[in-house]
């Protein structure tokens, strides 16, 4: 059972086709990469995906179920997680409360039965674990203000993770990050993907791209140009194209 498919998905807005006939699956485990130029049409089709946009055309299916009808909160509570490109903290609040927040919304129960022990592992554990892998160290009490971007982009991923989502949608993670923070980024989303999460990846950085993904969808002016291996995606003359913009 895929975690994740979308079949000849497409949005119009006001007469420009920002996504069409977009089509891939994603099985548990996996990491998909989601590339092309700017304004290609990635943040968007995440959009659709998460449900935040109501496609025009095609179908959205979690766990093989069709959800393309469903809300944004439905695709939630049926395992659908989301990072931002630019991290979507509550501020004036804890650190601590930021962290829950993520979880309560997804997963309540999921929430509660970690936090009272069961599954053989409690929240606190698993945060901590997160954390290491991350290499974060902050004080839990502390405003979510003081945090640096970088550490905001890792505690982001982090709070995506405690949701315990079957599907991770994951946009622009390395956008401001030094090598060794978006190392530790890199080491979170391999941890998910080993636990079965499966995880479409936004990125711009291509070497992490290459060396994080399974396979990769390229986008260009809203539509997929290739699908492919990181292998078959770089030597893709359309793709070549599209990013050196020869002819
Ligand atoms: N809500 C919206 N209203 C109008 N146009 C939009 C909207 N969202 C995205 N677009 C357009 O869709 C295209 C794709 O945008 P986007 O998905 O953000 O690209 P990417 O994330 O690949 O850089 C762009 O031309 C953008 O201007
Ligand atoms: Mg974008």
């Amino acid at each position: 059972m895929s975690c994740l498919r979308v079949e000849e998905i497409g949005i119009t807005f006001g007469g420009l086709a920002a996504v069409s006939d977009v089509s891939f699956t994603v099985e548990p485990g996996e990491i998909m990469g989601l590339i092309g130029p700017n304004g290609a049409g990635k943040t968007t089709t995440l959009n659709l995906i998460s449900g935040l946009y109501e496609a025009d055309r095609g179908r959205v299916y979690l766990n093989d179920q069709d959800v393309t009808k469903k809300t944004a909160y439905e695709r939630a509570r049926l395992g659908l997680g989301r990072t931002f490109q630019t991290p979507h903290m509550l501020t004036r609040s804890t650190v601590s409360d930021n962290m829950k927040l993520g979880t309560d919304l997804a997963d309540q129960m999921g929430f509660l039965k970690s936090f009272l022990g069961f599954k053989g592992h409690n929240f606190l554990d698993e945060v901590d674990g997160l954390m290491e892998i991350a290499d974060l160290k902050v004080d839990w009490k502390a405003d979510i203000s003081s945090l640096a971007y970088g550490q905001l982009k890792r505690l982001e991923i982090v709070r995506g993770l405690l949701a315990h989502p079957k599907t991770l949608l994951i946009d622009e993670p390395a956008a401001g990050l030094n090598a060794k923070e978006l190392e530790k980024s890199v080491a979170l989303m391999r941890h998910a993907a080993r636990e079965g999460v499966g995880i479409v990846l936004i990125e711009h950085k291509m070497d992490m791209i290459m060396n994080v993904c399974d396979h990769i969808v390229v986008l260009n002016f809203g539509k997929m140009i290739a699908h492919g291996t990181p292998d078959e995606v770089s030597a893709d003359e359309a793709v070549i194209e599209a990013y050196l913009g020869r002819k």
